[in-house]
C-alpha cells in the first residue's frame, strides 16, 4: 500500500499517476474532513474508467496508513504573498513533525518521500522527527528540476526525451546546481549541440521555471511533481535500482556531513540504496558547496 499525506493539488496528482502505474492500493490522508474521501471517490471513478484495479481510500485517521510500504508527504501550506520564506519554514516544520508522529506510530517500516517545501529542510526535519534510518527518508524534487531542464533542451534541439540524459544536484531552490557538462544527447555532450550562451540561458530558465508556472496559472506546479513522485514511488515499490536525483542524507559523501540535499541515488526496496558520487569539476563543486550552505543555514533556523 502507498499512502499520500496531503490531498491537495500535488497529493492528488501524485495519487492519480501512482494509480496509473498500478503500484498498489492508495490511501489519501488529509486533516480536512471529507476532502481525502471525496478525492478518493473521484480517483476510484477515474480508475474504473481506465480499467485500473486499484483501490483508493480517503481518511483523516493515521490508523488507516498501517502496512504502508511508501508514504509520500505533500502536506503543508503553500507560501502566500504576505509570508516570508522563514514563516513558511516554521509552519511547514510543525506540519512535518505532526505527520512524522503519525508515520512513526502507524507505519514504522515505511519509506518516506517528502515533497513539502522548503524541500531539503523538510526532509531533514522528517528524518529527525521519525528517527528512521536515513536511507528510508528522502526528498522529491530532482526529477522536477531535471525534467524542466530536459524540456528546455528538447524544445531547442527537437530530439527525443529518451536521448536526453542529465543530472541536477544541490538545493531544490534558487541555488540548485544543474550540470550541463554531465548532460548527454545520445552519447555526445550537450556542448556539442548548443553554444554556451544558449546553455546558460536554459539553465537560468530552469531555475525560474517554478515561478514561471505560478505567474502564468496562478498557483504552483502539480502535474510535473505528480509525474516525478510516481516515478520515484515505482523505483521504491518495484525495486528498480534506478539512478534518480533525490534529496538524501549526506554523511561524508561529497565531503559533506549532516545535511539533506539532492544527489544521484540508486533507489530500490531498501530506499536510498546508494549515493552516487559524481566527478565534479572545481566550478561545479563550488556551486554545490554554496548550495549546501544555503540549506544548512535554513536548517539552523528550524525551531526544534
Ligand atoms: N496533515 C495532513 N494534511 C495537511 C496538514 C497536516 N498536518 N496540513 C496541511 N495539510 C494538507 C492541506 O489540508 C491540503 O489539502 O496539505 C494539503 C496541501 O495541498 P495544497 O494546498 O493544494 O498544496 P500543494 O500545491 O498540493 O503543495 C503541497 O508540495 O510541492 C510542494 O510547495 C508545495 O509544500 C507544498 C506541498
Amino acid at each position: 500500500m502507498i499512502t499520500v499525506v496531503g490531498a491537495g493539488r500535488v497529493g492528488t496528482s501524485a495519487a492519480l499517476q501512482i494509480a496509473m502505474r498500478e503500484l498498489g492500493d492508495i490511501t489519501l490522508l488529509d486533516i480536512i474532513e471529507g476532502l481525502p474521501q471525496g478525492e478518493a471517490l473521484d480517483l476510484n471513478h477515474a480508475c474504473a474508467i481506465l480499467d485500473l484495479d486499484v483501490d483508493v481510500r480517503g481518511t483523516n485517521d493515521y490508523k488507516d496508513i498501517e502496512g504502508s510500504d511508501v508514504v509520500v508527504v505533500t502536506a503543508g501550506i503553500v507560501r502566500k504573498a504576505d509570508m516570508t520564506r522563514l514563516d513558511l519554514l516554521h509552519k511547514n516544520s510543525e506540519i512535518i513533525r505532526s505527520v512524522a508522529k503519525g508515520i512513526r506510530e502507524h507505519a514504522p517500516k515505511a519509506k518516506v518521500l517528502v515533497v513539502t517545501n522548503p524541500l531539503d529542510v523538510m526532509t531533514y526535519v522528517m528524518w529527525k522527527a521519525t528517527g528512521f534510518e536515513s536511507r528510508r527518508v528522502m526528498g522529491f524534487s530532482g526529477l522536477l528540476d531535471m525534467g524542466r531542464f530536459r524540456y528546455l533542451i528538447r524544445e531547442k534541439l527537437g530530439v527525443s526525451y529518451k536521448s536526453i540524459r542529465s543530472m541536477v544536484i544541490g538545493e531544490h531552490g534558487d541555488s540548485m546546481v544543474l550540470l550541463p557538462r554531465l548532460t548527454f544527447i545520445g552519447a555526445s555532450p550537450l556542448s556539442s549541440f548548443m553554444d554556451e550562451s544558449v546553455i546558460n540561458e536554459r539553465v537560468e530558465r530552469t531555475r525560474k521555471a517554478g515561478a514561471e508556472v505560478i505567474k502564468l496559472k496562478g498557483w504552483s506546479a502539480h502535474h510535473a511533481p505528480g509525474a516525478g513522485i510516481a516515478q520515484m514511488v515505482e523505483a521504491l515499490v518495484r525495486d528498480t535500482k534506478e539512478v534518480i536525483p533525490t534529496s538524501a542524507y549526506l554523511d561524508g559523501h561529497y565531503g559533506v556531513k549532516d545535511v539533506y540535499t539532492v544527489v544521484p541515488c540508486v533507489l530500490g526496496a531498501g530506499g536510498v540504496e546508494k549515493i552516487v558520487e559524481l566527478q565534479l569539476n572545481d566550478a561545479e563543486k563550488e556551486l554545490f558547496m554554496k548550495s549546501v550552505s544555503v540549506i544548512r543555514e535554513a536548517i539552523s533556523q528550524v525551531k526544534w
